[in-house]
């Protein structure tokens, strides 16, 4: 399957499951632990300019405007995309939401501190070039999170894409630590730092190994 063909499946995936998404994602039932842990790997102390690149119905952005940042955030399904600006206006919360795969989405270089992508990398057809859009995006100093696991070790978390899609993803078993190091820097990004161990239990219930990590454009 050719990437842009890949790439209309996994968006038109995420529509048919936006609706039931944030009943079984469990790091929207575990909002306030990511919340504490978002927080201090933002390492932030007054507000800041954050991308979410791959929002899906808006978790993270959400929590980094709950934590006063100026938030942007894009994603490829529509669908979730709804869900995403529901959310916003229930919680009342701002953020600018754009319909766009990370590819061609509008924001500008050099104009985030902080960019985040959780639980995307896995389901890109090309997650180096989704790496080299959150460096573009960033100032210099400014930190990409990375968070995502090797969702292939636990059943209830595998996906259940079919299989020509899957196998049309590099990363579609998940990613170690290891690997997203590896990938940091061969994005550019400097020294990778890791945060999971903030979590005072494993926020994916099955003890999937998953990693927060950021890493500095220098
Ligand atoms: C597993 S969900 C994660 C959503 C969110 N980041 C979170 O932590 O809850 C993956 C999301 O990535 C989106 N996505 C996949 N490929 C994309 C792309 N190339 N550009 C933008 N969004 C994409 C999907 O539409 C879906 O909403």
């Amino acid at each position: 399957m050719k990437p842009a063909e890949a790439q209309i499946e996994v968006s038109n995936y995420w529509t048919r499951r936006a609706a039931a998404f944030d009943g079984v994602a469990s790091h929207v039932a575990q909002a306030a632990l990511w919340r504490d842990v978002l927080s201090a790997a933002f390492e932030a102390k007054e507000a800041k300019d954050v991308v979410d690149l791959g929002t899906g119905t808006g978790a993270c952005a959400l929590i980094a405007a709950s934590l006063g940042h100026r938030v942007r955030a894009c994603d490829g399904s529509e669908g979730m995309l709804a869900a995403a600006r529901q959310a916003a206006t229930a919680a009342g919360l701002d953020v600018a939401f754009e319909h766009a795969l990370i590819a061609d989405a509008s924001f500008a270089p050099g104009s985030a501190d902080i960019v985040t992508l959780r639980n995307v990398l896995w389901t890109l057809p090309d997650p180096m070039a989704a790496l080299r859009k959150a460096y573009l995006v960033l100032r210099p100093g400014g930190q990409v999170l990375v968070s995502d696991g090797l969702w292939s070790t636990a059943a209830q978390y595998r996906s259940t894409y079919p299989e020509t899609l899957a196998a049309s993803l590099p990363r579609h078993d998940g990613l170690t630590e290891d690997e997203a190091r590896t990938m940091l820097a061969d994005a550019g990004f400097g020294p990778a730092r890791s945060w999971q161990h903030l979590f005072p239990a494993s926020p994916y219930p099955g003890d999937v190994p998953m990693f927060v990590l950021t890493a500095r454009k220098g």
